[in-house]
């Protein structure tokens, strides 16, 4: 864990046009900078950098956030990671809180691992290209399959021995832990005697998204007779199967140009389609996709495309787990190298262009595709008709989140249409699968821990809560909080400050509907009890990025002046600093008056209902008694202008 004083000096030192400034070319304008948004493609720049709100955004896809959003979301680090980034940046020293023995052990270990492995990699690669031996066998099986020694170089492939122990006596002489050597899959011990674990084969690295290597992949040279055709490291504390896809370090950058994934089923494929220039992709490793790899997939593109062999046993497994990845809200491809070919026999065959073009002319939409597959399977059976019916209303489910219900309505003209029945039978059907789901999760609710996943993208604010489409009531209590965060250390009378204020009149009333802006009124309630000065800069920072979202779309650009204007009125325009206690006021007052009219409107209706005369006396009076306090509000001045 980094102590809370080291993440105190992080912040106290960062400076976000620096920060984005080291990826984006900007270009000051006015108070803001900008420059082209490395979030999605653009000729002109509409993403924008306030360095005195230590936000940017742009105005073009929506995306908003800090220094560490901002690093999350371009170089898919995590929370830490980016903290470790900004530290080194900044040149500011990390201090580690305690951690748990356990814990400790095991980051030791991992360490230990991390440093075994890129020995590992060197000495095999150093082999490949510099023993004779490895130029014999290795090398010439490599050139023979087409790979050039640019590429090999490049996924740092490597070659281990024949002899019984050469790469155990190097690590041993090299003082590597024999345990962890052995923890690392490198080395075998049989008859207290270390031998090599992949002697004779090729060695592919896997690395991890900053490139450290996790593990091998050692294949066979040539065909695999007896032994298996590869040999992988062994689940320890780095190397975690399900959550690896190979190539995804080289393949970053690509996929998010190209703002599409491929997906291919081996080592191998990867590496033909990086020499042929398709650099958007990576591998499963032969099963099929765990939800882990899906996230990992969705931190890049929401675009998957699967390429596998058109036999039977990729498709099935192709075809297995993805309906999780509909679920992720991934739109997902299919496309089937024909003739027994995979994609790297197929590239190397048909050359690069042509592979490109069979790819794009191919790609089928998963679900359509589902619906061919099985119809061709149910053939003329009834039951295995209705079966597939029910099974293509329960994929097309589980796209329920509300962005994709357009897809979904399409989804079920499409298939009703290739499946030749009623429309609104198979929507029925579709809606009765959502209900289910809903059932079954909300019985599954006091379960679910909201566990915060380390590698999950931080949420970002969705494009359609662009300040416009607020309501005058959403406006006002985001006002508030703005109020809060910008001027709740201001003066306001002579014992209270705004905060002060702005707690009394509001938080106790609770006047605010919105449960995330009470959750950033209440943080900052508990700060500011705590005698700590809450800023925006402590909520930005914020290790729950939903709350800091938050406050960067409370924090937004809307308030500024243009420039040209300020210039215009020769600096005499009053500023929002100026005006702060008018601000305070009318949006308190605004929040207030709508409380009072929802308690006069409720009011109204009980006394719609039967009532006993003293009963309704009561309700006279407080009908009158909130009229007057409308007034009293409305009295203190014109700022306050409802709907
Ligand atoms: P493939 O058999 O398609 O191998 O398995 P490949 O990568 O295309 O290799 P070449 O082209 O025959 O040389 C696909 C993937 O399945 C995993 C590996 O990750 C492989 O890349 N696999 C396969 C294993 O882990 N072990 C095996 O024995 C076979
Ligand atoms: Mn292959």
């Amino acid at each position: 864990m980094i102590s809370q004083q080291t993440i105190q000096q992080i912040l106290s030192r960062v400076d976000v046009v620096e920060v984005v400034g080291s990826f984006v070319k900007l270009k000051k304008r006015g108070v803001n900078y900008i420059g082209l948004c490395p979030f999605h493609n653009e000729k002109s720049p509409s993403f924008s950098v306030s360095p005195t709100k230590e936000i940017y955004k742009c105005f073009g896809c929506g995306k908003s956030g800090n220094s560490i959003s901002f690093l999350m979301e371009a170089e898919k680090y995590s929370y830490v990671e980016a903290l470790r980034w900004l530290a080194n940046k900044y040149n500011v020293e990390i201090e580690e809180t305690e951690v748990s023995p356990e814990l400790k052990a095991q980051y030791q270990v991992a360490d230990s691992l991390y440093i075994i492995n890129q020995f590992a990699q060197q000495y095999f690669a150093e082999k490949l290209f510099d023993s004779e031996e490895g130029q014999d066998i290795a090398m010439s099986y490599l050139k023979e399959r087409g790979f050039r020694e640019e590429i090999i170089r490049k996924f740092q492939i490597g070659y281990c021995l024949q002899e019984r122990d050469a790469f155990a006596k190097a690590a041993i002489a090299g003082q590597y832990n024999q345990e962890y050597l052995q923890k690392s899959g490198l080395i075998v011990v049989r008859d207290e005697r270390p031998y090599d674990n992949y002697r004779g084969r090729i060695i592919f690295p896997i690395h991890n998204q900053s490139g450290k290597v996790l593990g091998f992949g050692a294949r066979v040279i040539g065909k695999a007779e007896r032994a298996p055709k590869y040999i992988n490291t062994p689940e320890n504390e780095i190397y975690h199967k399900s959550k690896i896809l190979y190539g995804s370090y080289f393949a970053r950058q690509a996929i998010d140009k190209n703002d599409e994934c491929l997906l291919v089923e081996g080592y191998t494929d990867v590496v033909s389609l990086h020499q042929a220039g398709i650099e958007n992709v990576v591998a499963s490793g032969g099963t099929s996709l765990t939800p882990d790899q899906l996230r990992l997939v969705k931190k890049y593109t929401k675009n998957l495309t699967i390429i596998y062999d058109g036999d039977s046993a990729g498709v099935k497994a192709a075809l297995r787990g993805l309906d999780l990845a509909l679920e992720e809200g991934l739109n997902v491809k299919l496309v089937l190298i024909p003739d027994n070919e995979d994609p790297d026999s197929y590239v190397n065959k048909i050359g690069a262009a042509k592979f490109q073009d069979f790819v794009k002319a191919n790609k089928k939409d998963f679900i359509l595709f589902q619906v061919e597959i099985l119809m061709k399977d149910a053939g003329d059976d009834t039951n295995k008709k209705a079966a597939l019916v029910n099974q293509i209303a329960e994929t097309i489910a589980k796209l329920n989140k509300a962005e994709d219900f357009t897809k979904q309505q399409d989804y079920i003209r499409r298939c009703s249409s290739l499946l030749r029945i009623d429309e609104t039978g198979l929507n029925t059907l579709v809606n009765k699968f959502i209900r289910d789901k809903v059932m079954k999760q909300e019985s599954k609710l006091p379960v679910d821990d909201g566990q915060y996943y380390e590698d999950q993208p931080p949420p970002f604010i969705p494009e359609d809560e662009a300040g416009s489409l607020f309501n005058k009531d959403e406006m006002s209590e985001r006002g508030m909080v703005r109020c809060l965060l910008e001027f709740g250390l201001k003066p306001w009378d002579e014992n209270r400050r705004v905060a002060d204020f702005i707690f009394e009149e509001s938080v106790d009333q609770n006047m605010i509907d919105n449960k995330e802006l009470v959750r950033v009124m209440d943080t900052y309630k508990v700060w500011y009890d705590e005698g700590i000065e809450p800023g925006p800069k402590n909520f930005l920072y914020h290790e729950d990025q939903q709350l800091s979202a938050m406050v960067v779309t409370v924090m937004d650009f809307a308030y500024e002046l243009s420039p040209n204007w300020s210039e215009h009125f020769d600096g005499k325009l009053p500023s929002r600093e100026d005006l702060y206690r008018e601000e305070v006021i009318s949006t308190v007052n605004y929040l207030k008056l709508r409380k009072i009219r929802r308690m006069v409107e409720e009011n109204q209706r009980d006394l719609e209902r039967p009532h006993t005369p003293e009963e309704q006396l009561v309700l006279i009076q407080t009908h009158m008694h909130l009229k007057q306090m409308e007034r009293e509000i409305l009295k203190q001045g014109g700022t306050v202008i409802m709907k």
